[in-house]
């Protein structure tokens, strides 16, 4: 049993520790909250990992959690497997943090709910700029600093190597841009803008010709009455990406210039560098007068080792899921909305999604 009372280190296990997974595994072991109890990975440089940390290696979650006493377990596989292999946690009461997106179908999520509502299992989902101070700075100035939300933008466009679709599950359903990348982008606008009731779309996967999508085009209605576009690209050289323009992933290299640009009636923001824009003239304000830039200035924070402490919070129950998967179930019902509007032609309500995409 978890000891919720006291400070003794909280007991995690990572199952997948490819890209992801393996920087999971290094934050248990760093954290001091945390003790790593093990790694489940089929592949051989997973027992070389574990080595490393001279922690055990299991072939399977199954094994783990019967070798081994934990109290959460990060689910870091690939996407199409996310369900079954939180599942095997879920049912034994075990919390789990599970990467994003939490399931491939919204059905999937769904299930992972009610399981855990049936053995109390908590679960937090992986979308880890939530736990970011920008984007909460960004989230109170959205509120309250620039009037009515009239529109906002979104460029995401890098360019993937070949290597990194050597893994086959990169390249067919259940990978792809929309889901794997842009559903973080999707739960950043539903936080900061409100729900997203309609979304028209298309898609195009003519740099690769993969199964996948590499371009797509989306309009967003959000409940609002405010308009979103997302532009999506990961087959063309740019610096405008979260990824790149945030600094929260040591993986991608730094370029200073803004993906995310939020349009009020009473001035706008650039994102993430925190710039809001305003007429500060006397008279009239207008567009023949000189705008004016004001920066904010934030401390920066790591994002993953917050969403960490925050996994051992909700373990030890002392706060509630900052993602919850009913939460990351609606922003992947927007990721599904957009794949079916992009092959039919048609908006889509993603509320209507519950079942396969
Ligand atoms: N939050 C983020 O910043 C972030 C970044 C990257 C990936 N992700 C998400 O993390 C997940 C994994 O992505 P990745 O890029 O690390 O994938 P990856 O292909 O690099 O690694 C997946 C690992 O899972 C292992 N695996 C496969 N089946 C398994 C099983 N049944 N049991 C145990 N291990 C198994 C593989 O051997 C591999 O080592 C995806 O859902 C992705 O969307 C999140």
């Amino acid at each position: 049993m978890v000891d919720r009372t006291t400070d003794t280190a909280v007991r995690i296990g990572v199952v997948g520790v490819g890209a992801i997974g393996r920087r999971h595994a290094q934050y248990c072991v760093d954290e001091p909250a945390t003790t790593l109890i093990g790694i489940a990975d089929p592949a051989s440089e997973a027992g070389s990992l574990a080595h490393e940390f001279g922690v055990p290696h299991f072939r399977s979650l199954e094994d783990m959690l019967d070798a081994q006493r934990a109290d959460g377990i990060i689910v870091a596989v690939p996407t199409p497997l996310h369900c079954k292999v939180a599942l095997t946690a879920i049912r034994r009461g075990i919390a789990v943090l599970i990467e994003k997106p939490i399931a491939k179908h919204p059905a999937e999520a769904t299930e992972l709910i009610a399981t855990a509502n049936s053995t109390g299992a908590k679960i937090l989902v992986g979308h880890h700029r939530r736990h970011n101070p920008i984007v909460r700075e960004a989230r109170d100035i959205v509120k309250s600093e620039l009037g009515q939300l009239l529109a906002v933008n979104v460029l995401w466009a890098v360019l993937k190597p070949r290597s990194y679709f050597e893994p086959q599950w990169r390249r067919v359903a259940g990978a792809g841009p929309v889901l794997t990348n842009l559903v973080h982008d999707v739960d950043l606008l539903r936080f900061m803008c409100g729900e997203i009731v309609s979304v028209t779309a298309a898609a195009r996967r003519s740099a690769r010709r993969h199964e996948v999508e590499d371009t797509v085009a989306v309009l967003l209605d959000f409940e609002s009455g405010a308009l979103g576009t997302i532009t999506g690209c990961d087959a063309s050289p740019s610096p405008w990406s979260w990824d790149a323009n945030s600094g929260e992933n040591p993986n991608f290299p730094v370029s200073r210039e803004n993906s995310y640009r939020f349009l009020g009636s009473d001035g706008s923001l650039e994102f993430p560098d925190l710039h809001v824009w305003k007429y500060r003239v006397d008279g009239e304000a207008g567009w023949t007068r000189p705008i004016s830039r004001e920066g904010r200035i934030v401390k920066a924070q790591d994002a993953y080792r917050r969403q960490l402490r925050h996994f051992c919070r909700v373990i030890k129950e002392h706060e509630e899921p900052l993602v919850s998967a009913e939460d990351a179930r609606r922003s992947l019902q927007v990721t599904a909305a957009i794949l079916r509007s992009a092959a039919t032609g048609q908006s889509v309500s993603p509320a209507e999604i519950q079942g396969a995409a």
